[in-house]
């Protein structure tokens, strides 16, 4: 079982900021990234189709093995969540999601108790976030921001272009909330620029957050790797191969390689075998 990977799921590209904490917390593990490029975005869509989705791309990672299952989207982890650890109950899979380790952080560092959860429209209305920090006596607000999706996508993440759109969305918020969570995979990328409209106000990266929490929790399911040297990373996408690796390569610091299509309903078997250390 420990020699499995985790999988890792994102709507497309944008969970590549995840994986990459996770390889920085978890060097020793393999990890299986699989990103639905058929079907993203998923920031706009409703619930069900989300958790649908969802489902099926975890699913596919089940039968393919994973020992854990990150979901490495805001989104679907805002919808699907309880689908998601239901399922993976049934096959002896922990999964974890982007959401709560937000939140802790956000709980752990804010001063002034009043938190902003910066997402897409379907994180931001759903209002999960948002209950979540209200549960530990925060005020929490939310600001859907989804230009900054295409915008990271598009790599304009400096400049003119990116300062305007930041302001508009979250001039707003200067004097109020003084921590801000980066609630969907791609603001990370933005994080400069978000700082630059809010200074001073502490900025949590979800992705970096996700990564402590699910170290934390393999090790204490007793599902760590030993230092083997350097697990290896796979990628699987459902369309577009190509523009994955060349987006990728923003969001990742390299190109996600190697890299393959994938049908979800096609049989799979594991993997790969374990690689021979
Ligand atoms: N990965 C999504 C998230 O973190 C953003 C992209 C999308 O809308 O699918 O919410």
């Amino acid at each position: 079982m420990n020699t499995l990977p985790i999988g890792v799921f994102d709507s497309g590209i944008g969970g590549l900021t995840v994986l990459a904490a996770l390889s920085r917390a978890l060097p020793h593990e393999d990890l299986l990234y699989l990103g639905d490029t058929a079907r993203v975005p998923y920031g706009t869509r409703s619930p069900e189709t989300v958790t649908r989705y969802s489902a099926r791309v975890a699913s596919h990672l089940y039968r393919r093995g994973v020992k854990a299952l990150v979901i490495a989207c805001n989104t679907a982890t805002t919808h699907a969540l309880p689908t998601l650890t239901a399922a993976g109950a049934a096959v002896g899979v922990p999964v974890i999601g982007v959401v709560k380790p937000g939140v802790d952080e956000a709980d752990r560092v804010s001063r002034g108790r009043h938190v902003a959860i910066l997402g897409t429209e379907g994180t931001v209305r759903a209002g999960r976030y948002q209950a979540a920090l209200e549960a530990r006596g925060l005020r929490a607000e939310g600001v859907a921001c989804p230009l900054f999706v295409s915008l990271a996508e598009e790599g304009w993440i400096e400049g003119d272009v990116p300062r305007l759109v930041a302001e508009r969305y979250l001039g707003g918020l200067r004097g109020g909330p003084d921590t801000v969570i980066l609630g969907c995979t791609h603001f990370p990328l933005l994080r400069p620029i978000i700082q630059a409209v809010l200074p001073g106000v502490m900025l949590i990266d979800s992705a970096e957050a996700t990564a402590v929490a699910t170290a934390k929790a393999l090790g204490e399911a007793g599902l760590l790797r030993g230092d083997e040297g350097p697990g290896r990373r796979d990628f699987l996408v459902t369309d577009n191969l190509e523009r994955f690796i060349t987006v990728g390569r923003t969001f990742l610091g390299q190109p996600p390689e190697p890299a393959m299509l994938v049908d979800l309903d096609e049989a799979v078997g594991p993997f790969h075998e374990p690689p021979a250390r």
